[in-house]
């Protein structure tokens, strides 16, 4: 099941092939798209282009004899989450600006309740024009959203503002606003979650330890996401610079011992675990009791012990329909060694993010992923972590209905 509509309105500029693009990443981080375009829109690309990739007819006037829906602009703009204008020209910004209806985009906008996100691209002085910045004040009163133009050489062979933002950019600004507006399916009811988040500290003495970046982001976006489904989520967090989700139970552990006791204690009651904590592998041996002192000291030797596996022993310990999923940061061969994990610890899901990306791993707002099950490969674009989030518990609902 798509997780959000998003009607994709394409009107007639250059840019207008990147709109195909927008489309398939969208599509990659699982919406479904259905596109409108504007007669002059079809003049740069041809409507079969999208039709071929969304398998739907395209709509450029709502009275061709072969549109399927005689009332096309209502149904279209009141099944959709989100209403994207990629790229919109000055016309279009003026027509949605005074409420002019007389095409099927323009009707559509006037028609739907869903969000609307803007992303212009047009020559400089024409954006520049008072005219368009002033219906694009309008537009934004009326709370439009827009993806800013960027500076850069335009078709005309002049450099200024007006350039089409980055697809990667645009994309991601979409689905931020999806996921901020949340979903209100519940087709997690049932399910208690069992989340490790945020990472450890492993004493060295009693003011100096051993940690790592991450922040609980992506694991507070997985306790999020299941919640909102209707999961019942318990997270053990870590050490965590962001603040949980106020819908979840958290239970608060510091070193990779604390977690596996808490997580211990409260397994037997979870029907999905989920490992998106960055546990220290090691810890050291035995910790100071008081602080070391560095007189006389060039080195110092650390004597490291391995920490307990609570992925590993949770899904080795797996009972009844318990789903268990890990996480794999990786900065290299992402795929092969997240999929080595699979197989090793008998894991029904795992995450692989490559920790190495911009926009991906620890601390970061996205996340690019694969979603590796024993019989599948799925990769994503870069996506906030709370879309990710959403795209994991599509992956778990989807097991369960197959372990069925
Ligand atoms: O918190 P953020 O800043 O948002 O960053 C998110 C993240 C990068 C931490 C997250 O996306 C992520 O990748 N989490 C797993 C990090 C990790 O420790 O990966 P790993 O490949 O070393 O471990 C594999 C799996 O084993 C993970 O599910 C981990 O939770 C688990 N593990 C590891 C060691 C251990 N002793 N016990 C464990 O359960």
């Amino acid at each position: 099941m798509a997780r959000y509509k998003i009607g994709l309105g394409v009107t007639g500029g250059i840019a207008a092939y990147k709109a195909v693009e927008v489309m398939r990443q969208l599509q990659k981080a699982g919406c479904e798209v259905r596109v409108a375009m504007t007669r002059h829109a079809t003049e740069f690309v041809r409507p079969l282009t999208f039709r071929a990739l969304t398998d739907s007819h395209v709509i450029v006037d709502d009275y061709d004899p072969e549109n399927p829906d005689p009332i096309a602009h209502i149904n279209f703009s009141q099944g959709i989450d989100l209403l994207l204008i990629v790229p919109a020209t000055a016309n279009i910004i003026a027509k949605f600006a005074s409420g002019v209806a007389d095409d099927f985009l323009t009707s559509t906008y006037l028609a739907s309740m869903a969000p609307v996100l803007i992303a212009p691209a047009m020559n400089t002085t024409m954006w520049e024009q008072p005219a368009t910045q002033r219906n694009i004040a309008q537009l934004r009163s009326d709370g439009v959203k827009f993806v800013e133009p960027v500076v850069g050489e335009l078709a005309c062979k002049t450099v200024g503002t007006g350039k089409l933002e980055d697809v990667e950019n645009i994309v991601r600004q979409a689905l931020d606003l999806l996921s901020a507006r949340g979903t209100t399916s519940t087709d997690l009811a049932g399910e208690r979650f069992l989340i490790t988040v945020g990472g450890t500290r492993e004493a060295i003495d009693p003011v100096r330890f051993i940690s790592n970046h991450s922040s609980g982001k992506m694991g507070f976006a997985m306790a999020e996401a299941a919640a909102a489904r209707g999961a019942d989520v318990t997270v053990v967090a870590g050490v965590t610079s962001v603040e949980p989700p106020n819908s979840v139970k958290v239970i608060r552990a510091v070193s990779a011992a604390d977690m596996h006791k808490a997580v211990m204690d409260e397994l037997p009651n979870a029907t999905v675990f989920v490992g998106a904590a960055a546990v220290a592998d090691y810890a050291p041996a035995n910790a100071a009791d008081a602080k070391i002192k560095k007189d006389g000291r060039d080195t110092l030797t650390l004597e490291l012990k391995k920490t307990p596996d609570i992925l590993g022993e949770v899904a080795s310990k797996r009972h009844g329909r318990l789903i268990v999923v890990g996480f794999a940061a990786e900065t290299n061969d992402v795929v092969e060694f997240a999929r080595s994990k699979l197989e090793k610890k008998k894991l029904d899901i795992v995450v692989a993010n490559d920790v190495s990306k911009p926009g991906a791993g620890f601390n970061a707002d996205t996340n690019i992923v694969s979603i590796l099950t024993a019989s599948d490969t799925e990769d994503f674009p870069v996506m906030p972590k709370r879309v990710v989030a959403d795209r994991v518990c599509d992956a778990i609902k989807r097991f369960r209905g197959e372990l069925k």
